[in-house]
């Protein structure tokens, strides 16, 4: 029913500094379209082995770093974000904005053209270059030569632009991936922002999110209330994917999110909330979609570090959480939620209401209700519920007393931060 490119100029996912990475040099040495273990994303999609998981969760983690869905469409055609990035976009500029390069990704060559400076990370150039190499992540990007000269031509962007960031063990921005954690660094808003083909009114929008944030529903209903990018890890187990729990599994979501967000090739439609998108003739999602939730339901939470959280502490924390803070309730089981069992309305959870001028996020979902958080691993994501209103733990907690009136003294508040640091 809908048009195809129906989200051309309004999608939101971007990647105008994914270009930044390198410089001109190595490239060229046959990593560009790297797949570590060979074919195309779109190949290695099309046919995982249900019977080898191995086999899924292997094809599912290419589809997750390098498939687009054929969302050039949306980035290069519509947004014509290979233009901002070929001309202005430099390494420098597309780290400032939160985009990660993957240093394994980069020759050694490059490496040390880095690290003394013979390779520029103030040309645009570079970015070209490290797009070249697939090393910006997030972002694909096709590399032509034209009158002798590497120019970008195409680009698109991937699930990791949002869904992953790097270790920083080379640079700052720069180091292995961490699939799944999300990027807080990243201001998409501000890159989709770039795109020369947007209207003054959505530029003011997409600029206004800042880094971390994102709103995966104002291009569908004209609303703007940006949400915190949530991990894409520890969900094995919860049967209602997103906060406001609108899908039963992962694969819902990707669904949505590939065709309507990213403006990859293929159908979303929900009845509940009236969003019907076909972006494209073919369908590049639905054959990917098995292998993608395979890869995601392998990612564990990460373990707090050593040395984050003081245990005496926790374990006081613990015996409040599942005593008289009463946190158990809602947050009981091994992922610490009672998502599979039910949901929860605005009138329940304590970081609604949303800021002044900011429409409830349920309110625009498919459920209405919000979704109790999964808190393994939650000590590695501030800032916490769905809009970021809590800068830190002790804050999460500092409200939930205020508003619950639940009486903990400040000594009692903060053994309960240790414990959700521990988890
Ligand atoms: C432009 C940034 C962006 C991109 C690209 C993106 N996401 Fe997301 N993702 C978000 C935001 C924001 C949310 C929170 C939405 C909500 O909960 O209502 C989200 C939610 C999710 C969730 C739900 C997590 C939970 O706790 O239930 C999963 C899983 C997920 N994304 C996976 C993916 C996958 C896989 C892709 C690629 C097909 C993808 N995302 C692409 C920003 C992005
Ligand atoms: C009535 C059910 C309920 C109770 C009781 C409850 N929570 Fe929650 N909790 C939720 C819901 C629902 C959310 C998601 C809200 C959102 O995303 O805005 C949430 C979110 C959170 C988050 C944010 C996680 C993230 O990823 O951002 C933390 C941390 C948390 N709760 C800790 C606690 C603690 C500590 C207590 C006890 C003091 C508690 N909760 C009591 C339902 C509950």
């Amino acid at each position: 029913m809908s048009k195809s490119e129906t989200n051309a100029g309004v999608c939101k996912c971007l990647p105008a500094a994914m270009a930044a990475l390198l410089a001109g040099c190595g490239a060229g040495d046959g990593l560009q379209e790297a797949q570590p273990t060979g074919g195309t994303p779109d190949e290695a999609a099309a046919s995982p082995a249900p019977s080898a998981p191995e086999a899924a969760i292997e094809a599912g983690r290419r589809i997750f770093r390098f498939d687009t869905f054929g969302d050039e469409t949306q980035w290069t055609d519509a947004l014509r974000m290979h233009e901002v990035i070929r001309k202005a976009v430099d390494p420098k500029t597309a780290l400032s904005v939160g985009l990660k390069v993957d240093a394994e990704a980069l020759p050694a060559a490059v490496v040390k053209g880095i690290q003394d400076g013979s390779i520029p990370l103030t040309s645009a150039e570079t970015t070209v270059a490290l797009l070249k190499l697939d090393a910006v992540v997030g972002l694909d990007g096709h590399v032509e030569t034209v009158d002798g000269k590497d120019t970008l031509t195409r680009v698109g962007v991937t699930c990791a632009l949002c869904h992953s960031t790097v270790d920083d063990s080379f640079a700052p921005g720069i180091g292995k991936r961490l699939d799944g954690w999300p990027n807080r660094d990243l201001d998409v808003g501000a890159i989709i922002a770039l795109s020369p083909a947007l209207t003054t009114k959505q530029k003011a929008v997409y600029s206004s999110w800042g880094k971390g944030r994102y709103d995966p529903r104002y291009n569908q209903d004209d609303r703007n209330g940006p949400q915190v990018i949530p991990p894409a890890y520890g969900l094995a187990g919860i049967h209602r994917i997103t906060v406001t729990g609108d899908g039963e599994d992962i694969a819902y979501w990707n669904r949505y999110v590939g065709v309507t967000q990213m403006g990859g090739h293929g159908r979303f439609t929900e009845p509940r909330t009236g969003v019907d998108v076909t972006n494209g003739e073919d369908d590049l999602i639905s054959s990917k979609l098995p292998a993608l939730q395979a890869y995601q339901l392998s990612l564990a939470a990460p373990s707090p570090p050593a040395g984050s959280f003081d245990a005496a502490a926790a374990g006081r924390g613990k015996a409040l959480f599942d005593g008289k803070a009463g946190c158990v309730a809602c947050h009981g089981g091994p992922a610490f939620t009672d998502a599979n069992t039910r949901l929860h309305t605005p009138a329940e959870v304590v970081s609604e209401p949303e800021a002044e001028g900011v429409p409830s996020y349920a309110s625009r979902s498919a459920t209405r209700q919000y979704r109790t958080a999964p808190l393994r691993g939650v000590w590695q994501h501030p800032p916490y519920f769905h809009n970021g209103s809590a800068p830190t733990l002790e804050a999460v907690v500092t409200t939930y007393n205020g508003r619950k009136s639940l009486g903990l003294s400040a000594a009692e508040i903060s053994d309960v931060a240790q414990y959700l640091k521990s988890l």
